[in-house]
């Protein structure tokens, strides 16, 4: 069965790139996984006093997390960490208090960046703060992208040996998901 996985770009960025391996990598992972990006540029800046009524976006937002089956966030690395974008989507998605929408959801992080670095301190941070929120994440295999202009061709991963990678990480991600949505225990 297709695992449907909410995908967040933490760059808002038009021409992220990014955006454009997450695009790629929704190509590559079908039939296995079903990836949809959630739009998260309309949040507000997380505030609590926005709680008690929250914007539209803000509903949209917990209601895609939360009707997905698995959790991938595709981070930039901004100095060396990932954006105030994404913690700020981390933080609507973890409120209001007792209504979080993350715990239990399989997770997986990727990343790119246009320097060699491929985002690893991005994750690394990234990494400590998801296992806070609940979200147990795929350990491997990581994937670190350092995105060149033919990294893609027509929209797809152009190199073979990278294509093998995140196919195999396609089946991880796909085995993890289905691994935690078995149920825990059953008479
Ligand atoms: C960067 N960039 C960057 N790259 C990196 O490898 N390590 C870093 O710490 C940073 N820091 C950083 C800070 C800020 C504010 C910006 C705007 C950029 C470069 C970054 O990898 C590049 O701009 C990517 O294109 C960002 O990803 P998107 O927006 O294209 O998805």
């Amino acid at each position: 069965m297709t695992a449907k996985v909410a995908v967040i770009v933490g760059s808002l960025r038009k021409g992220s790139v990014n955006r454009q391996f997450a695009q790629a990598l929704a190509k590559l992972a079908r039939p296995k996984l079903d990836l949809q990006i959630v739009e998260i540029g309309d949040l507000p800046l997380y505030n609590e006093d926005l709680e008690a009524e929250p914007p539209a976006s803000v509903v949209r937002f917990k209601h895609q997390i939360e009707s997905a089956d698995a959790v991938l966030f595709v981070t930039p690395e901004y100095n060396r960490t990932f954006s105030g974008a994404l913690k700020n989507a981390i933080e609507w998605g973890s409120r209001p208090w007792g209504k979080t929408s993350w715990p239990g959801k399989p997770g997986a992080i990727v990343g790119a960046t246009l320097g060699t670095v491929g985002t690893a301190a991005a994750q690394s941070q990234l990494r400590s703060v998801i296992a806070h929120i609940g979200i147990p994440l795929l350990a491997g295999p990581e994937i670190y992208l350092n995105f060149r202009p033919d990294t893609l061709k027509d929209g797809e991963i152009a190199d073979e040996g990278f294509r093998t990678l995140l196919t195999d990480w396609t089946a991880k991600f796909a085995d993890w998901i289905g691994r935690l949505k078995a149920p825990a225990f059953s008479f």
